[in-house]
């Protein structure tokens, strides 16, 4: 195959994949899509023979043709567990009527990225593309819809000829997804309706760096309607992320209904109306698991607990102490979940219960949390009234191996933050994966361990940074505080987000141990109302690395004039699709290749 790891840059205009894939070259002859344009599906090792698939879809009217038998009925005759659980099927029927959307009602006329006297091409020469083939190439994983990391092979070719025929191959479903999300990205919006690409003949490989690539979003410190929730998944599934991270309850609010625990989101949630009900939490996991993003849950503890006493008020130390509430916890109101008590178990057994279960349909992972916990706080605590180190650590042991267990017991993997294993100095299953977030030291401690990780150092990948302080200083504690920068201010930029590694300080031994990572949306400046700017398209630049690597082809650092053209046409992408990504630049800077630079290449 031929690749092209370098386009000249006027070539690029317009060409833009974003995340970049490993290998792609392309012409520049301009082909129409129509929306009758037909998908064909081939599926079985052995068996692909281009242009010889099933029609499965000619037009928007109807959408799920797809019902493909499943390879993985064995003739014994056992019933599937996880009946709830999506098939390929489910992905693949949901991404062609996705492309469909996207290609031909959220696409976008890119004047932005041609001078000021482009012509669009012309309708009137127009050459179609013909059909749309699909080929699974092998048998994939029945769980291909929540597998565990680097289970199910994302990988995908694409090929679009001068003649129009178009084939995307995979190893799975999901890769199949991603390979028609690739697609998507070829086409733009003519003025007068209709939609081209100026890029045929086109050649694809791609594949991703890290298995896990994902977003957190804090719904807690400000609640997210479901459709924000979605539409934030559909950009992270748009940018060929496969895990949304949803840390779902903290100190502030408790907003996920527990039918076995009413009370939790009853008093917990900020109103009552502020409430992911179960069937709320199922659609959104839905939402994720059909286009190949794996929603992972994560009741952070024993800290970031205290809306609990709201509603079981014995259940939590050291609540809402103030005005020194600073002396217990990161954020008021302060209060842990106590760590040496049955009442705490039961709850916690009971919690488990009622949740992990409508979980495993669609996650193997369930997060466990422990970032942050405060000692003080258990000298406050009835069952242990100690902040020693030496009391405190085998409690904790206890606690997460009872929770681990738990877990493990319906199914599911459990991830926990950095602090459990490198401050608290648990041991934890060989399964568990850790998060880190506090240093690139950190990850290089997680994997020398021997424990998966995933990254996502604050200094570069927290999305709420630079936006100053949300805590209020007292006049005489104000002037010492000024200017009211936050703890990781700077705002972190693009090109800040752009420049991290997630290999950084792993020797190469252990680089296999970092899974991938995550960028974070702390919520406690960010609603519904500055969602979409504030994690877009800063997290595609985290997507970028995670997807194709912080490093090039030639093992260079990625060039940001490389990727800022594609990372401005991304942004228009999103904006077509709904979704309010602030810009990077000004058109002037993309209109005629790279008129915005600074510095010179030595
Ligand atoms: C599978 O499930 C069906 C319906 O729940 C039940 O009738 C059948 O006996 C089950 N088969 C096996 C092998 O368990
Ligand atoms: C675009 O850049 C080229 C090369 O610098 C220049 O010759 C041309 O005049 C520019 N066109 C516009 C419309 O600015
Ligand atoms: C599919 O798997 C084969 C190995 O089984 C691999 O060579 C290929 O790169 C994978 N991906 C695609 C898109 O073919
Ligand atoms: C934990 O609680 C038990 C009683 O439930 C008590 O015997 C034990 O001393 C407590 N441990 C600590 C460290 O306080
Ligand atoms: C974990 O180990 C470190 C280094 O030995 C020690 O400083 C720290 O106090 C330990 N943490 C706990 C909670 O025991
Ligand atoms: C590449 O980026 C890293 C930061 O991730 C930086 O430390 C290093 O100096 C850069 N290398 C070059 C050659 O610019």
């Amino acid at each position: 195959m031929k690749s092209l790891h370098f386009l000249p840059l006027f070539a690029s205009l317009g060409a833009a994949i974003w995340p970049i894939p490993v290998e792609y070259s392309h012409g520049e002859t301009v082909l129409w899509i129509s929306e009758d344009v037909p998908f064909y599906w081939t599926a079985g090792a052995g068996n692909v023979n281009v242009g010889s698939g099933s029609l499965i879809y000619q037009n928007a009217n109807i959408p799920n043709v797809l019902h493909r038998p499943r390879w993985n009925d064995d003739a014994s005759g056992e019933n599937k567990t996880g009946t709830e659980a999506l098939s390929g099927d489910d992905l693949v029927n949901y991404a062609i009527a996705q492309t469909h959307r996207t290609i031909f009602k959220k696409s976008f006329v890119p004047w932005k990225f041609h001078p000021r006297d482009w012509d669009q091409p012309h309708p009137e020469e127009a050459i179609y593309i013909s059909q749309v083939n699909l080929e699974l190439l092998q048998d994939e994983p029945e769980d291909v819809a929540k597998p565990l990391a680097g289970v199910v092979d994302e990988s995908y070719t694409l090929s679009l000829t001068e003649d129009g025929k178009t084939t995307i191959r995979a190893n799975s479903s999901v890769g199949i997804v991603r390979g028609l999300t690739t697609f998507t990205q070829l086409f733009f919006k003519h003025s007068l309706g209709g939609a081209y690409t100026t890029l045929a003949p086109v050649e694809v490989f791609d594949a991703p760096k890290f298995p896990h690539r994902g977003l957190n979003l804090d719904v807690s410190r400000n609640f997210f309607s479901k459709n924000d929730i979605k539409r934030t998944i559909d950009a992270v599934a748009y940018n060929k992320m496969n895990r949304f991270h949803l840390h779902i309850t903290d100190s502030q609010s408790w907003p996920l209904e527990i039918p076995a625990l009413p009370g939790l989101s009853e008093k917990g949630a900020y109103r009552p109306d502020l409430v992911y009900s179960v069937q709320d939490f199922k659609d959104i996991q839905y939402h994720a698991a059909v286009q190949g993003v794996e929603l992972i849950t994560e009741i952070d503890m024993p800290g970031h607990t205290s809306v609990i006493a709201l509603s079981y008020p014995d259940l939590i130390a050291a609540f809402n102490i103030q005005p020194n509430w600073d002396m217990y916890a990161a954020e008021p109101p302060s209060g842990t979940l106590k760590l040496n008590s049955s009442a705490v178990n039961d709850f916690l057994g009971t919690l488990f219960d009622d949740l992990l279960p409508r979980i495993s349909p669609y996650s193997s992972y369930f997060h466990t949390g422990g970032d942050e916990v405060n000692k003080n706080a258990y000298e406050l605590d009835d069952t242990v009234k100690s902040n020693d180190p030496a009391v405190l650590q085998p409690l904790m042991q206890k606690f997460v191996d009872r929770n681990h267990d738990q877990v493990r017991s319906l199914g599911l993997t459990p991830i926990v933050w950095e602090e459990m294993l490198l401050d608290w100095n648990l041991t934890l299953g060989e399964d568990v994966i850790v998060q880190s977030w506090q240093s690139d030291e950190a990850v290089a401690q997680i994997v020398a361990k021997g424990h998966k990780a995933l990254v996502g150092n604050y200094q570069y990948w927290y999305l709420d940074c630079g936006k100053g302080q949300w805590l209020d200083f007292a006049p005489s504690a104000a002037a010492n505080a000024w200017p009211y920068n936050d703890y990781c201010a700077p705002f972190h930029n693009w090109r800040l987000i752009y420049s991290y590694d997630p290999l950084t300080g792993v020797p190469e031994e252990h680089q296999h141990l970092v899974l991938g990572g995550e960028a974070h949306m702390w919520a406690e400046q960010t609603d519904p109302v500055n969602l979409d700017r504030m994690v877009w398209p800063r997290a595609a630049a985290a997507a970028e690395i995670l997807w194709s690597g912080a490093k090039d082809a030639q093992g260079r650092n990625r060039s940001q004039i490389e990727a800022s053209p594609r990372l401005s046409e991304m942004r228009e992408r999103l904006v077509a699709k709904g979704i309010g990504a602030e810009p990077i630049q000004m058109p002037y800077c993309t209109m005629n290749g790279t008129q915005c630079q600074l510095g010179y290449a030595s």
